[in-house]
C-alpha cells in the first residue's frame, strides 16, 4: 500500500468542513498533498487547516457563487467536489425554492468548480476530478425527489466532462455513496424522522459506511492507481443497491 500518492500535488476539496469532505481532505493531506479546504463554513475549515498544519489552507466558499468559485479554485492537480445538501420530500411536497437550492449546490456548484478548474488543468495537460454523487442518482429513494434528480445530474455531468476533456489529460469520475455515518445522517434522522436503527437494518452489512471508506475510493480514483478510469461512477454502499 502506497501512502504518498499525492506528494507534490495540489488538491482543492469543497465541503471540507464536515463529514465526507473532511475525511477526503485529511486523507489527501496524509498522503502528501497540499490541500485547500473550502466550505461555506469558514470557522470549521480554518480550525481543520490549523490542525493539519503545513500544506493545508482554508477557504470560505459558496459553491453556488460563480465569481467566488472563479476567484479561488485555481488549477489544482486534484479537485474533489463534496459540498452538497439534501431534500426530504416527494415532488408534490417540494417547494420550488427547495428544488432550486438543491440544484444550486449539488449540480451548479459541482459544474462551476469543474468549469473554472478545467482551463488551467488543460493548459498543464493533467488533472483529476472526483465528484461526490450518491446512489440517489442511480436509484429512486423515497421522499428525496430533488436530491435524487440533482445527483443524477452530477453523474451525467461527470460523464460529459470525461468525454470532453480526456484529450486534455483530465480524468473525471464520481463516487456514489450509500448511507454514510456523518453529521448529514444525523440531520436526516432528525428531518425525515427516520431511525438510525432502521437505516442500519436495511444495510446488507448491517452497518453504515464511514467517511473514511468513501475517502479511500476518492483517493483511488484521483491517484495514478486510477489512471485508466474516467467517466465512471463508483458505488460505495455496502451492497445496498445490489440487493
Ligand atoms: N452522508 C451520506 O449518507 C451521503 C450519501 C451519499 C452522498 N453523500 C454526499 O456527500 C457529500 C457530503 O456529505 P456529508 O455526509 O459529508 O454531509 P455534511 O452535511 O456533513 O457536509 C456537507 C458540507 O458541505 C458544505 N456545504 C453546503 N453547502 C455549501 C455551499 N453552498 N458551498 C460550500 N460548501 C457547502 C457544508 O457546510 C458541509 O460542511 C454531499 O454531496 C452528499 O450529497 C452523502
Amino acid at each position: 500500500m502506497t501512502h504518498d500518492r499525492f506528494t507534490g500535488r495540489s488538491a482543492f476539496v469543497t465541503g471540507a468542513g464536515s463529514g465526507i469532505g473532511e475525511a477526503v481532505a485529511r486523507a489527501l493531506h496524509a498522503e502528501g498533498a497540499d490541500v485547500v479546504l473550502a466550505d461555506l463554513s469558514a470557522d470549521r475549515v480554518r480550525a481543520l487547516a490549523d490542525e493539519l498544519g503545513d500544506r493545508a489552507g482554508a477557504q470560505q466558499l459558496d459553491v453556488r457563487d460563480e465569481a467566488a468559485v472563479r476567484a479561488v479554485v485555481g488549477a489544482p492537480d486534484v479537485l474533489v467536489n463534496v459540498a452538497g445538501i439534501g431534500s426530504t420530500t416527494s415532488a408534490p411536497d417540494t417547494p420550488l425554492e427547495v428544488w432550486e437550492d438543491v440544484f444550486a449546490v449539488n449540480a451548479r456548484g459541482t459544474f462551476l468548480c469543474c468549469k473554472h478548474a478545467i482551463g488551467g488543468m488543460a493548459a498543464r495537460g493533467s488533472g483529476t476530478i472526483v465528484n461526490i454523487a450518491s446512489i440517489a442518482g442511480m436509484v429512486g429513494l423515497r421522499n428525496r425527489a430533488a436530491y435524487c434528480a440533482s445527483k443524477g445530474a452530477v453523474i451525467a455531468l461527470t460523464r460529459a466532462l470525461a468525454v470532453d476533456h480526456v484529450a486534455d489529460g483530465i480524468r473525471v469520475n464520481a463516487v456514489c455513496p450509500g448511507t454514510v455515518d456523518s453529521p448529514w445522517v444525523q440531520r436526516l434522522v432528525h428531518d425525515a424522522g427516520e431511525s438510525l436503527d432502521a437505516l442500519r437494518a436495511r444495510q446488507p452489512m448491517g452497518r453504515l459506511g464511514t467517511p473514511e471508506e468513501v475517502a479511500g475510493a476518492v483517493l483511488y480514483l484521483a491517484s495514478d492507481d486510477g489512471a485508466f478510469i474516467t467517466g465512471s461512477s463508483l458505488v460505495i454502499d455496502g451492497g445496498l443497491t445490489a440487493a
